[in-house]
């Protein structure tokens, strides 16, 4: 079968960061600012992905307005003929850096925040002052002319605060919400115990969802990801292994996604010595689960194997040590079972923050965490 083209390109432009929150999707290691690719190269990426087909580039980090170069970098991406998207957590994004990327051409904004309520938002961000300066930071992004998106990562803590993420996303002028649930890899499986939700919890959250969806249908679109513990079925995680997109750390290494690094024995190609098409087509980390003749029973003879193409590799390998294995969100998964008692065994508790000073300052918030 012939190799798809990739739609989407993730470019990570650093690792540096100003919040510490728990469920950090980086690396447990962080690229070094000193090595981070220079403003020609990340141009010269942008051009090959257009080249290659690819039609949008989130530019993410870390935080990518640590970048100097961000709207150098972001009209580069324009040039190249490429959809461009800022996700940012919204601190240092002044009115005049949002006039200055709306001028380079850049698209569309994501602004995440951690809670709809300032405090809860403040303790998981690790730092105080957080939520007001993610509120300027969406009405510098709206007086700009740019779309908004504001995106809210949920858990055991603010499931509960479904109808006040909207609400707050709807205040901000926001075009659309996105409420997804936390993915379990890298620093969130640390922190895991803390975040998993109940079943209840869970359950109302899904039924809330819908009559927001309802409700608000003509003021602000709101996409949400529950979370697969509780799912018979996997996700189709990046819409299949080397078929969609493409992640570039601030290094410039190439990855099927974007916690790929956490899977043992795998071969990354850089930008700094290859092509992305030659990295796309021939590299050996996007080849390894391409396709299905990788798999192993039960999904090389499922029929849903070219519909979630086995789920996730990434949670395969962290819950039960074998890439290869089937997602074990999958009920037909022999490991399916482990979910079920991770569930049972969460409870609230403090976070693992990424830095010391985070944990100093946010201890006493996040012991009275709601169950
Ligand atoms: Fe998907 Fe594999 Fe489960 Fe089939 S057995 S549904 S392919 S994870
Ligand atoms: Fe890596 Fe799902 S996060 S394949």
């Amino acid at each position: 079968m012939a190799t798809p083209s990739p739609l989407g390109l993730l470019a990570e432009l650093t690792h540096r960061c100003p919040l510490a929150c728990p469920y950090c999707s980086n690396p447990l290691t962080l690229d070094a600012v000193e090595y981070e690719l220079d403003t020609t190269a990340w141009s010269r990426v942008f051009d090959e992905a257009a080249a290659l087909g690819i039609l949008h580039v989130h530019l993410s980090g870390g935080e990518p307005l640590a970048r100097r170069d961000l709207a150098t970098l972001s009209r580069a991406a324009r040039s190249a003929g490429l959809y461009t998207n800022l996700i940012t957590s919204g601190l240092g994004l002044t009115a005049a850096k949002a006039e200055a990327l709306a001028a380079a051409g850049l698209d569309h904004v994501q602004i995440s925040f951690q809670d709809s309520a300032p405090e809860q938002n403040d303790a998981v961000a690790g730092r105080s002052g957080a939520y007001s300066r993610k509120r300027a930071a969406a009405e510098c992004v709206v007086r700009a002319g740019l779309p908004l998106t504001i995106n809210i990562v949920v858990h055991r803590g603010n499931i509960g605060r479904i109808g006040e993420m909207v609400t707050l996303a709807m205040e901000l002028g926001a075009g659309r919400v996105e409420i997804a649930h936390v993915q379990y890899y890298g620093w969130a499986s640390k922190n895991r115990a803390a975040l998993l939700p109940t079943r209840p919890q869970v359950e109302d959250a899904l039924a809330e969802v819908a009559a927001l969806r309802d409700r608000y249908r003509e003021r602000i679109a709101i996409d949400s990801v529950p979370p697969d513990y509780f799912a018979r079925y996997p996700k189709a995680c990046m819409g299949g292994w080397g078929r969609r997109s493409i992640n570039i750390t601030p290094l410039g290494k190439a990855l099927p996604c974007h916690a790929a690094e956490s899977i043992d024995g795998m071969e990354f190609w850089s930008v700094r010595e290859h092509s992305l098409r030659d990295i796309w087509l021939h590299s050996p980390a996007f080849n390894a689960f391409r396709g299905s003749d990788w798999m192993q029973e039960p999904c090389a003879t499922c029929a849903r194997r070219d519909i979630d193409f086995g789920g996730c590799r990434c949670q395969a390998f962290l819950l039960t040590g074998n890439a290869r294995a089937p997602d074990p969100v999958c009920h037909l998964s022999r490991d399916h079972g482990m979910l079920a008692k991770l569930v049972d065994a969460a409870s609230p508790q403090p976070f693992v923050f990424r830095s010391r000073r985070a944990i100093d300052r946010q201890a006493p918030l996040m012991m009275g965490i709601q169950t």
